[in-house]
């Protein structure tokens, strides 16, 4: 399979790069192919002429995009639009990855795919209308994911990891719930989705819950570090974006397609504690 890959410097990106080592990858930089611009997108995707386009590229920072609404609009938005009209014209399967910040998180039970949207911020409020431009496309996958982190890239591990190695002391939100899921598990399971065609949206995060605090807690004590850590509300640390206070996502359609790749969040965070970038072997 041919697949191009979006944001190729982004966390996702990397791990799809090292595991689709089986299908010839295709992961221009982003100075070629910027989602900002349709012509890069339409000149890149007919060039390529994949049989799949990744859309790992997105406007991730959830609090600037209150601030940079346009941006987040044009990247999470309209460029999927674009790269939609692009597969269309080359019969290309288009796999977009989502979030679990397309629902308000009132919710008290998994969220299922056809439950109600309504995103409470300008971040889930673009990714929503970028689920709309993909499903443009005939072959279309929407992948929903939440809370991705890995060994490497920008995320919430590598955040409490140097936060604790500067001893500094650390008060996590304890009440916000949803799923941590690894970069390199979500890559797996698009790799056997788009090799066997899965269609449609999709929910694909990792099993389990937790909070934040509870993922803090979880990764200090696999690790065996001491941190000040402690608990806090979401209303004690104040954030420009609003977050859904429950976002976890029902996997059983996932389950109905075919394998399912996702561990339970607890199995995943060991794989990746293992990985030789955080064992010091590297
Ligand atoms: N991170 C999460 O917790 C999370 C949760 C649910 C869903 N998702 C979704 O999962 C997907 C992958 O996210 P991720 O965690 O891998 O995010 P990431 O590490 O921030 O990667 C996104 C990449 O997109 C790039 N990008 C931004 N503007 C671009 C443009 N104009 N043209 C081309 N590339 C551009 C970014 O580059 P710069 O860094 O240079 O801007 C970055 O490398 C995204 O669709 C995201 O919305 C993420």
């Amino acid at each position: 399979m041919k697949a191009l890959v979006t944001g190729a410097s982004g966390q996702l990106a990397l791990a799809i790069r090292r595991t689709w080592t089986a299908h010839e990858l295709v992961l221009p930089e982003e100075s070629i192919l910027d989602l900002s611009r349709e012509e890069a997108i339409r000149e890149v995707v007919a060039s390529v002429h994949p049989e799949v386009v990744l859309n790992c590229g997105a406007f991730t920072q959830v609090d600037r995009c209150e601030s940079e609404a346009e941006l987040a609009q044009l990247i999470n938005a309209t460029a999927v639009g674009w790269l939609a009209e692009a597969c269309e014209a080359q019969k290309a399967l288009l796999v977009q990855v989502s979030t679990d910040y397309v629902f308000d998180g009132t919710g008290t039970r998994p969220y299922r795919e056809d439950d109600a949207t309504n995103p409470v911020s300008v971040y889930g409020r673009t990714k929503l209308e970028g689920e709309r431009q993909a499903a443009r496309c005939s072959r279309h996958l929407i992948a929903r994911t939440s809370w991705l982190y890995d060994a490497w890239g920008k995320n919430f591990l590598a955040t409490m990891l140097n936060a604790a190695a500067q001893g500094r002391n650390l008060r996590v939100v304890d009440d916000q719930r949803g799923a941590p899921t690894t970069c390199r598990a979500l890559a797996r399971q698009l790799k056997v989705a788009a090799e066997e065609g899965w269609q449609g949206l999709v929910h694909t995060t990792c099993a389990g819950e937790t909070t934040w605090h509870g993922f803090a807690k979880a990764i200090f004590e696999a690790k065996g570090i001491a941190a000040n850590l402690s608990p806090c509300s979401t209303a004690d640390y104040p954030t420009p974006a609003k977050r859904p206070a429950y976002s976890v996502l029902d996997g059983a359609r996932r389950r109905s397609l075919g394998p399912d790749l996702m561990p339970h969040w607890h199995e995943a965070l060991a794989e990746v504690l293992a990985h030789p970038e955080l064992t010091g072997e590297a």
